[in-house]
């Protein structure tokens, strides 16, 4: 390819871009390249959960910018040990490694699990997970993810990892036959669809990994910080994992990631074996504490819960009106509308009307609003989006 060609760009294919350029963001609303607004129901991907521009984060990481960016993880970064001392306290876990992704989070908790192990004397470490899941692109995540899709073209896979049916009882029975070191999942699977986990498989499976020293990770990189409308979705669960890892949200958008452990486990990271230089710099780590500092304010997250009733509730209301909307799924402001069409069409629908909204695979509609929506841009999005249902039902079930 020339790069005096017309269809030449700099930026390498691996994304399918909507015709669409943002240029500026503020709460729920951004604006085009041409100054058109849009309702911004994708949050980034579920990472601008307080919205765009957060004025607790913004004015935080102004601060910052002026006093240090980065120093390396050679020395002490006192916001990083402020940001984990905060996840450690609100969390049942120990210790925390910081990184960039969630990618880079779940490959870190791989190296754990694979680390726990040798320590105590097992060669090869297993690890299960679920079929649909989605872990992230690099090599080792790619290998753990239960998608085709993801997998192929890139092989040969890292060995290690066994693919259950998820929320399948037989799979309980699979992991206690085949002690594996780990299980790792999603409670709530995002990219493979919005499928929370039954939680009374969860119960049982948490207790199988319990009762036979099997490691619990969970990968809250989609659900975390307040999405689901809990701190993380494992609370909800009643269950205490080994390892959580969680990026997305927990920067408002400035990249990082974070995989956090029981301090037993933890301990089979020695100095040398793991390593990022950005991880939990100190601009990361600052975003890191303001969006975790508003998050936790008292009756933030009662608002989430309550948002969420009254989207779910009016989303009802279309199903009613709508009957090509087969099934409303999902946790707090992580809702799935599994359809009979083409998501993706449906999407683009919505794109016209000034309403960005994501799939989860080729049938599920996700929408992701900031956890700091209103509830007049909730009723809003309502109507646009009635608009967009009836101009799908037109031209897909007419
Ligand atoms: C559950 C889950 N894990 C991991 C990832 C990968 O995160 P990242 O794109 O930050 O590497 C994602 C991204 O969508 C995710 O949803």
């Amino acid at each position: 390819m020339s790069k005096s060609t017309s269809n030449y760009s700099p930026i390498m294919n691996t994304y399918s871009r909507f015709p669409l350029s943002i240029q500026k963001g503020k709460g729920t609303l951004v604006w085009s390249d041409n100054n058109e607004e849009y309702l911004d129901f994708t949050s980034g991907i579920a990472t601008c959960n307080l919205g765009h521009c957060p004025p607790e984060v913004e004015k935080a990481l102004s601060e910052q910018l002026s006093q240090l960016w980065h120093t390396s993880n050679l020395y002490h970064i006192p916001k990083q040990e402020e940001l984990a001392c905060l996840l450690v306290e609100k969390s049942c876990f120990h210790q925390v490694f910081f990184c960039n992704s969630g990618a880079e989070a779940n490959e870190a908790a791989i190296k754990l699990v694979r680390a726990f192990a040798n320590k105590n004397g097992k060669k090869k470490a297993s690890i299960v997970t679920f079929q649909q899941s989605f872990h992230g692109r690099t090599l080792a995540t790619v290998a753990a993810t239960g998608q085709d899709k993801i997998k192929s073209g890139f092989e040969p896979m890292l060995e290690g990892f066994t693919h259950l049916p998820y929320n399948e009882l037989q799979s309980i029975q699979t992991i206690r036959d085949m002690a594996p070191t780990a299980v790792m999942l999603e409670l709530l699977q995002g990219e493979g669809g919005v499928v929370p986990a039954d939680p009374d498989w969860v119960r049982e499976l948490s207790s199988i990994c319990k009762e036979n020293g099997i490691l619990l990770v969970v990968d809250e990189v989609q659900t975390g910080m307040g999405r689901t409308g809990s701190l993380f979705l494992y609370e909800q669960y009643d269950v205490q994992p080994d390892i959580m890892t969680l990026a997305k949200g927990l920067g408002s958008g400035f990249p990082i990631g974070a995989m956090l452990a029981k301090e037993e486990i933890a301990a089979a990271f020695l100095p040398g074996m793991h390593g990022s230089t950005f991880g939990g710099n100190p601009l990361a780590s600052t975003a890191g504490i303001a969006t975790l500092n508003v998050i936790c304010q008292a009756d933030f997250l009662n608002k989430t819960v309550e948002l969420s009733q009254i989207l779910r509730s009016e989303l009802e209301g279309l199903q009613e009106e709508f009957p090509f909307i087969k099934q409303i799924r999902g946790k707090g402001l992580l809702l799935g509308l599994e359809i009979s069409g083409n998501a993706l069409d449906l999407v683009k629908l919505a794109l016209n009307e000034k309403l960005l909204i994501l799939t989860a695979g080729p049938d599920v509609v996700r929408l992701l609003p900031p956890l700091t929506v209103s509830k007049e841009e909730l009723y809003s999005f309502i109507q646009k989006f009635t608009k967009v249902l009836q101009q799908f039902r037109e031209v897909h079930h007419g």
